[in-house]
């Protein structure tokens, strides 16, 4: 298949590209750049880099011959988006459209749209949640998302489009960045390359912290192949598996065989103190489990990130 991976120099797109080319596609990047990395790129995978929202990118999906769009490419801070909601929208928004009316215009077969469980759900009550749980978006970026999907539904009522969307829990695993704001998992082990230690945000009534589904980009990158055939509509793509952040830390600390002490701090503004995924659906429509465990996911990120 000729498939239009956006955002396929980033963390998840580029080892979702990657997958793609190994699995005998032929793939097309679109990336402005603007996090992801060239060195993330595969390199037998074609190159364009342009912003999502540009004529450029509406001219390539349009007239570039892809049966399939998987669309990675994001502004993916939710205090970003907070910031600056206009500009957010720009590429979660505007730019998701002039991906899905030249995808129209051309004719194309399936839309992969990669949304967040991690964010529109917004706070849940502590146990896994399913897709039918009513979305109740928090952020601007978690708004953003909900709209995408909304599109998607028009799309697929009103052309026809095939379009899969996944909502992805917490994602980590090499080539993860870092960010201030994201990727604990990163930030963890940047802490204990560089010796310095860890501040963990926890609310009075936890005192391990916040709990999040932390699931390996390995399995992400699975579940990517699968949308390619199979699938309609919204999955979640998570573990079920809440893990609060001190016991993180700790498998963080072991995967690494290096110990550090750590501070603590208050929640910040807009953090959502459960989120996990029922991934039942994904079981039965995309024959999609996680294989990954937290300790054998953790030890194949702190290895490449040794390695860098
Ligand atoms: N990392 C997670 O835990 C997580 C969880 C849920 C959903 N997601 C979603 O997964 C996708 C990939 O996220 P990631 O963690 O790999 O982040 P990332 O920043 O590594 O990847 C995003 C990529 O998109 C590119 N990009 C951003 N804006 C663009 C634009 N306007 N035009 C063209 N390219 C643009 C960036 O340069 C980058 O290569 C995003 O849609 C994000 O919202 C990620």
């Amino acid at each position: 298949m000729k498939i239009l991976v956006t955002g396929g120099a980033g963390f998840i797109g580029s080892q979702v590209a990657q997958a793609y080319v190994q699995a005998g596609h032929q793939v097309t990047v679109l990336d402005d750049l603007s996090s992801g990395k060239r060195e993330n790129l595969p390199p037998q995978a074609e190159f364009v880099e342009a912003d999502i929202a540009s004529p450029q990118a509406a001219e390539l999906a349009a007239t570039g011959g892809f049966q399939v769009i998987n669309h990675h490419a994001a502004q993916i801070s939710v205090p970003a988006s907070v910031a600056d909601p206009v500009h957010d929208a720009q590429s979660n928004v505007l730019g998701l459209l002039n991906l899905l009316e030249a995808g129209r215009r051309a004719k194309l077969e399936r839309f992969i749209f990669v949304s967040s469980g991690g964010a529109v759900y917004g706070e849940l009550e502590g146990a896994p949640v399913s897709e039918s749980f009513p979305a109740r978006p928090m952020s601007p970026y978690a708004v953003a998302k909900r709209a995408g999907e909304l599109y998607l539904d028009y799309y697929a009522a009103q052309h026809g489009l095939g379009t899969v969307v996944l909502r992805y829990a917490n994602v980590y695993g090499p080539r993860q960045i870092p960010h201030a704001e994201a990727g604990v998992v990163a930030i963890f082990m940047d802490c204990l390359v560089n010796g310095v230690e860890p501040t963990i945000y926890r609310p009075e009534d936890m005192p391990g912290g916040m709990k999040r589904d932390y699931t390996f980009v390995g399995d992400i990158v699975r579940a990517n192949l699968a949308a390619l055939e199979r699938g309609h509509g919204i999955y979640n793509i998570g573990t079920g598996v809440a893990t609060d952040t001190l016991e993180l830390w700790r498998a963080v600390q072991r995967a690494a065989g290096r110990e550090l002490a750590n501070h603590w701090g208050p929640v910040r503004a807009g953090d959502i103190r459960y989120s996990a995924l029922d991934c039942a659906k994904a079981a039965d429509e995309l024959g999609w489990r996680p294989q990954s465990g937290l300790a054998d996911g953790l030890a194949q990120t702190w290895a490449w990130r040794t390695e860098q």
